[in-house]
């Protein structure tokens, strides 16, 4: 059943008060429910009804008296109460058992606790509720529990009451408050040790950080801590917002299907995206954490005290909030890098899924199961349209749009066009067209041609954008487009004269922001001298294709002069396109543009680019990426030219490489800050390239950096040039001795998996069969499916489209199996299979195994992502 978003209505009772008594035996959990109930005015007087899933109910009462027979009814997932209801006490008592919840949603068990996840539809399996956003009331949480089993007990708010019990129980009770909806409820109960923290918020208000995990993880928590008080002091900073509680509580459980959560003042969090040390954690997994911490405390006023009126707006908190985290990361550390992997994953990632059958609108119009809908396109894709807003806007009118946004809507439920008028407010634009990227799907193309008059001095660029339909909207009107840009000639930036509109606001004399909003525009830019090359969408402006048709000789020029280090970048992957199609076209006898080599062996000695990025720019696009440019190519065909072409760039700079990748010192202090980072990143990049290769002396200098190396990047990186290398008894040996090291990691036993299930080979599947049987595999763990199977999936080109068809069935049994214990997971694997149409004949086979799966009985969330994905063509 389809629900639309045109079809909101405001909820006909609203729940002020909710006061929850879980009672936690070991098997079987009791839940006492006191909900204040009041009538919506606005709205005629209908039953009021309540959802629940899973719930044994025992008793049903108003305002103290049980309900009798026709006085309510529960069908299905649904509790009708018959009573005209003015405003009172409703009150339920219902059981269900949390060791059997593998949906790891409502209250489940991990491990050694019991934990929620209530985003976006758990809290249903946990009690009778009006389970939706705009509802919002205040909860106190009591407790029960075992003293022994479960020690720590945990809710959202402040600590009112704790004490002890006969028969070896004890109890806490929580209060929050703040009015949130349902969603944001969570409750922890469990054996955990507790790292604590503080911070002093600019106002004065003391806050204990307090941050549990399981005992042997005490020694990864310091950086989190670090990373919350950062973010904690960046929000007042950036945004003016402070946090509002004594108290902020993070708890790390391993069984999580997502990264993390951000319950009000009571996080849980995935353990991967939360614990770290030097020893066991690589630079990209303190980066996550950084990020994530950041996230979900940014949540607690872009979410928590301004949240969604409903969940098509589900963009509304993730993409600003996506947002929030990339600017601050980009202030922690560096903004071009952070840019240049947030885009890498936008065209890798994002653009596939908004060329594929599950495309939908950063604001979608329709789901069945809104857990299928927590999308890079409403997170990544979303933080985009408010990047698009904030450089419109510029710095100071920003901060006035989300000053206004956060004192006007605080403890509300609001709506994406609301968030928009906030930055109306703020500026003096109109922004209605602007609004189509919340209800248009798809990835624009913007086309782009350009004229240089060299009697009138005049250059000319011409847009013109068009969007493929996608499954909600077939014929897609103009986008309005922010395209950052500037013109390069042969010494450099040149000055910007337009000749009929103006430059923007933000403009030096060499930059400015040309506004697209028609399907073919022109600007014109007057005493030009030379003929120019144009450096456009600098910064990734706005998140679409862009077509235009450089020569090497332009993208050199840019990639060596332009002011913009991201479109520097930029142009060097565009290099690698062109490397790669050459080696598609001509796989015997293709050229690499030697400007290009050269170009870079300059910038390598120079170092006048952070290293970091140098790193990046030596990086090929991923297979996926080149296969969304040449689409016509078989990806198998492609993977092999992009192995060439990695080759080719390897031996022409080996010299450098070799230079750069031994200069590892593994008596070094091992640093997480940005610079040391960069260097790291460089010189992994260069052992990397120099294993591809073959390069004689890459197996000497991996294997010495894999023994020596005293932390977690350099070792994993040693450990992955020495599979590149693949010399069979060396790598087994090293891959044997990397588990034997790290067996008892749980989260580095995971890194172990994902090495092994991206190895390319034809026996790749055999291979993952046999991981899967291996003891430290779990299939009730997402992070170890995730590891192994996404991994496979996703990355391993030549084991997943093997030409037996073998991966696409294998994935396809996998997936029917997760299905049955956890749908959100299932729904989430099976993605490789639903972009068959991209794969020509391979995607017969794969579209077979789809309907393979669509004739098994499916959850919600797998029969919503199959159906989708078998309509289309
Ligand atoms: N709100 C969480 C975050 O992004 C994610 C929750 C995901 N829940 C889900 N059912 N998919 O920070
Ligand atoms: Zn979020």
């Amino acid at each position: 059943q389809t629900i639309y978003l045109k079809d909101y209505r405001q909820p006909n009772y609203w729940i002020d008060q909710t006061e929850l008594d879980v009672n936690i035996t070991p098997g079987l959990t009791h839940v006492k429910a006191r909900l204040k109930i009041r009538p919506n005015k606005s709205l005629a007087n209908e039953p009021l009804v309540l959802v629940g899933e899973g719930l044994t109910t025992h008793h049903i009462a108003w305002n103290g008296r049980a309900l009798g027979q026709g006085d309510y009814a529960i069908k299905g997932d649904s509790l009708t109460i018959f009573l005209p209801l003015s405003e009172g006490w409703l009150e339920t008592e219902v059981s269900f058992n949390p060791e059997e919840n593998t949906s790891l949603e409502g209250l489940y068990r991990s491990r050694t606790m019991y934990c929620t996840q209530c985003e976006a539809q758990g809290f249903r399996k946990i009690t009778w509720y009006l389970d939706r956003p705009d509802v919002m009331s205040v909860f106190s949480t009591r407790i029960e529990a075992d003293k022994i089993q479960c020690p720590i007990l945990l809710s959202n708010g402040n600590l009112i009451e704790a004490g002890e019990l006969e028969g070896g129980r004890h109890y806490a009770r929580w209060y929050d408050p703040f009015k949130k909806p349902s969603y944001l409820f969570a409750l922890v109960a469990g054996d955990l040790a507790c790292k604590t923290g503080s911070f002093t918020t600019e106002s004065g208000r003391p806050v204990a950080i307090e941050v549990y995990v399981e005992p042997k993880d005490l020694d990864k928590c310091d950086h989190a801590i670090d990373s919350l008080k950062r973010a904690m002091a960046w929000d007042e900073r950036t945004y003016g917002l402070e946090y509002d509680l004594d108290r902020y509580m993070i708890v790390a459980v391993d069984d999580f299907n997502m990264g993390a959560m951000e319950n009000k003042g009571l996080n849980i969090f995935n353990t991967s995206c939360v614990l770290a040390n030097s020893k066991t954690t690589t630079d990209l997994g303190f980066q996550r954490v950084e990020a994530v911490v950041a996230h979900e405390y940014f949540h607690n006023w872009s979410g928590n005290r301004v949240t969604c009126r409903d969940w098509f707006q589900l963009s509304l908190k993730e993409g600003f909030t996506v947002y929030r985290d990339a600017q601050f990361s980009a202030d922690m550390n560096s903004a071009t890098v952070k840019r240049i992997e947030d885009v890498n994953v936008l065209r890798s990632a994002q653009f596939a899924e908004d060329a594929g059958p599950l495309a939908h609108a950063v604001r979608p119009a329709s789901f069945i199961e809104i857990s299928n809908f927590y999308t890079l396109t409403v997170y990544e894709k979303g933080a985009e349209i408010v990047r698009m807003l904030a450089n419109l806007l510029g710095v100071d009118a920003f901060r006035k749009a989300t000053d206004y946004y956060f004192s006007t809507y605080d403890g509300q439920a609001v709506t994406c066009d609301d968030f928009v008028a906030a930055m109306e407010y703020a500026c003096a634009k109109d922004f209605s067209q602007f609004k189509r990227w919340y209800s248009q799907a798809g990835t624009p193309e913007v086309t782009v041609s350009d004229h240089y008059d060299a009697d009138a001095n005049t250059y000319t660029l011409s847009f013109t954008q068009s969007c493929r339909p996608t499954p909600e909207t077939e014929h897609k009107l103009p986008f309005h487009i922010p395209v950052a840009m500037g013109l390069l000639g042969d010494a450099g930036s040149l000055k910007l004269q337009p000749k009929d509109f103006a430059l923007s606001d933000d403009a030096d004399n060499t930059h400015t922001v040309l506004e697209l909003t028609e399907a073919s525009q022109s600007f014109v830019f007057s005493n030009v001298f030379e003929q120019p090359v144009p450096s456009l969408f600098r910064g990734f402006s706005a998140p679409v294709n862009v077509r235009f048709n450089y020569s090497e000789a332009q993208l050199i020029q840019l990639l060596k002069l332009d002011s913009d280090e991201f479109n520097r970048w930029s142009a060097s992957q565009e290099l690698a396109v062109i490397a790669v199609n050459a080696a598609l076209q001509e796989p015997a006898a293709f050229r690499v543009s030697e400007y290009w080599l050269e170009a870079l062996s300059v910038i390598i000695d120079q170092q006048l680019i952070e290293p970091a990025v140098i790193a990046y720019m030596l990086q090929v696009p991923s297979v996926s990426y080149l296969h969304d440019r040449s689409p016509q190519h078989d990806v198998l065909a492609i993977y092999a030219a992009r192995e060439k072409v990695v080759k080719v760039l390897a031996h022409s700079l080996e010299n450098q490489l070799t230079t750069i990748a031994c200069c590892y010192d593994a008596n070094a202090a091992y640093q997480v800050d940005a610079a040391s980072i960069g260097r790291r990143a460089l010189r992994n990049t260069a052992l990397l390239l120099l294993a591809h290769a073959g390069v004689p002396s890459a197996s000497e200098l991996a294997l010495g950096q894999f023994r020596s190396a005293n932390n977690m990047t350099d070792q994993l990186a040693a450990l992955k040039a020495l599979i590149v290398i693949d010399e069979s008894d060396i790598t087994a040996e090293a891959l044997d001795e990397f588990y034997q090291q790290w067996r008892h990691e749980a989260l580095v036993v995971n890194q172990w998996f994902s090495l092994q299930a991206a190895v390319e080979s034809e026996k790749a599947l055999t291979r993952l069969e046999q991981l899967t049987q291996h003891p430290a595999f779990q299939w009730s763990n997402p992070n170890k499916v995730r590891a192994l199977i996404s991994v496979f999936s996703n990355q391993n080109v030549t084991g997943f489209h093997c030409d037996s068809g073998a991966g696409y069935k294998w994935l396809a049994d996998v997936v029917v199996k997760v299905d049955k214990s956890n749908p959100q997971l299932a729904a989430r694997l099976v993605t490789p299979l639903t972009r068959w149409a991209k794969y020509a004949e391979r995607g017969r086979t794969m579209r077979q195994e789809l309907a393979r799966i669509a004739a098994q009985p499916l959850s919600k969330d797998l029969f919503e992502v199959t159906e989708k994905a078998l309509k289309a063509s």
